[in-house]
């Protein structure tokens, strides 16, 4: 085999519930993923060295990406020719779909799809758990970028339950003009409630009621992000788009993860459409897009 394809997809937090920092550094967190039809391809080539490329769908800067060995597809290249004792001789290039520094774990996906293209490559066949370990090590969403579909995320969001839901969920997403830091975000919050104590957090029961049921209406009440509050007062005009949603109809809407991605839930496709359109014309967003979920985690496309 000389190339490889890899589809991974974006994410959406439909609850983040951000505890205590650690003495590592990170949160605990009690979080709910669920994976959305905007996909980052990589194709892993065979190369003399270890090397990135990218570029992105017409919408999408890239312009912000590093393409050297800090760019995360590369780390996990890395990771993973250490792993299987081979050197990491490859050439990887990136067609971006989801914002970067957006709050979808584009980046993590990135990686996820690295190793999964990578192990192809050079025949490594790793099972899951091994890809899962090494992804745990990359960053605390690439484990749910492998599995994808709708799953619970404990720890640092690296302990992942699959959450056995129903239904399709229709989604309209709007995108900044500019991206937000993740740590600056989590920093962010910890600022805003200092004198706070901090429950062990949990998911919610209203939350997993909804996506079993596969009720869109229950499911846009139950949407909650606790790095919202941060990530707007960082980026005040997502506190426009939320209103926008809210005033166009939207069953509910949430900073995605750390922002500044807002998604907003919709009824089904048709008001999918209707909203995303409505939400163009009022200018708060640079860019809007749909996307479904929950969809499947990193796979193979193509290979020869
Ligand atoms: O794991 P990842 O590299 O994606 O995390 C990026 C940053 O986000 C961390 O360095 C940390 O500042 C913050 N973070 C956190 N708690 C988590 C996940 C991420 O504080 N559970």
């Amino acid at each position: 085999m000389v190339a490889v394809r890899v589809r991974a997809p974006a994410k959406i937090n439909l609850q983040l519930t951000v505890g205590a920092r650690r003495a590592d550094g990170y949160h605990d967190l009690a979080t709910v993923f669920q994976a959305v039809s905007l996909y980052d391809e990589v194709v892993a080539t065979e190369s003399t060295e270890l090397r990135v490329t990218a570029d992105g769908d017409e919408d999408i800067a890239v312009t912000d990406l590093p393409v050297d060995e800090t760019n995360l597809a590369a780390r996990a290249a890395t990771l993973l020719a250490a792993h299987l004792g081979v050197e990491p001789l490859v050439h990887l290039h990136l067609h971006k779909g989801i914002p970067v520094a957006g709050g979808m774990a584009g980046g993590s996906a990135d990686a996820a799809a690295a190793l999964v293209a990578c192990d192809a490559l050079w025949g490594g066949a790793l099972n899951r758990d091994v890809l899962l370990s090494l992804a745990a090590r990359l960053g605390s969403d690439v484990p749910f970028a492998l599995g994808g579909g709708s799953s619970i995320g404990y720890g640092r969001g690296e302990l992942l339950t699959p959450v056995l839901g129903r239904g399709r969920f229709e989604w309209v997403l709007a995108l900044a003009a500019d991206g937000l830091s993740t740590p600056a975000v989590y920093a962010e919050c910890d600022r805003m409630r200092t004198d706070r104590v901090l429950p062990a957090p949990r998911v919610s029961d209203e939350l997993m009621t909804a996506l079993r049921a596969g009720d869109p209406d229950a499911l846009g009440h139950a949407l909650r992000n606790d790095l919202q509050p941060a990530a707007c007062s960082l980026y005040p005009d997502l506190r426009r788009t939320l209103v926008a949603g809210d005033e166009h109809g939207a069953l509910g809407g949430v900073v995605s993860g750390s922002g500044p991605t807002v998604a907003l839930l919709a009824r089904d496709a048709e008001h999918a459409i209707d909203l995303a359109v409505a939400l163009s014309a009022t200018g708060v967003a640079k860019t809007v897009k749909r996307a479904h979920g929950p969809v499947p985690g990193a796979r193979v496309v193509e290979e020869h």
